[in-house]
């Protein structure tokens, strides 16, 4: 083989080499990301239906006094980002409890996910 020749074909196998591995390394990062829906609906229905109601249109428990709990149906859920959501979930809010303590940051993705489903 000329010697040229078989400089290019090293290359080319490198770089098709590397483009695999990033899409590998994309795709598991991605499932990583996204939460299991059906996990995540047992933990609603677990711990967030009392104030969210069972499907999640905010029509649980209701409180005294401060915010009464989020339609979780609404397009303004929709519309914040999975950053935003999980922080309320971990940290809480007046009236919504944090759940750092008893969800792992899995099972909090899990949630949302699930959360994801509902806003139609
Ligand atoms: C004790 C009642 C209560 C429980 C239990 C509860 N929440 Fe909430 N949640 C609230 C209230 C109240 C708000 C609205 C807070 C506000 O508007 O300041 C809220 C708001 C939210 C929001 C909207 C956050 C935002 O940034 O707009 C999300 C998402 C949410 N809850 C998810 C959950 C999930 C998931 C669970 C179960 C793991 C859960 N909540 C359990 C009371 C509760």
């Amino acid at each position: 083989m000329n010697e040229s020749l078989r400089y290019i074909v090293l290359l080319l196998l490198f770089a098709g080499s590397t483009l695999l591995a990033s899409v590998a390394h994309a795709v598991t990062e991605s499932k990583a990301q996204s939460g299991d829906v059906a996990r995540g609906q047992i933990l609603f229905a677990r711990y967030c239906t009392g104030c969210h109601g069972p499907e999640g249109g905010g029509d649980g428990y209701r409180f005294a006094r401060g915010p009464d709990a989020a339609n979780l149906r609404s397009p303004s859920i929709k519309k914040k980002s999975d950053a935003v959501l999980l922080k309320t979930i971990h940290e809480g809010k007046p009236n919504m409890p944090p759940w750092n303590t008893r969800l792992s940051e899995k099972e909090s993705r899990d949630v949302l996910a699930y959360v994801r489903t509902l806003a139609k």
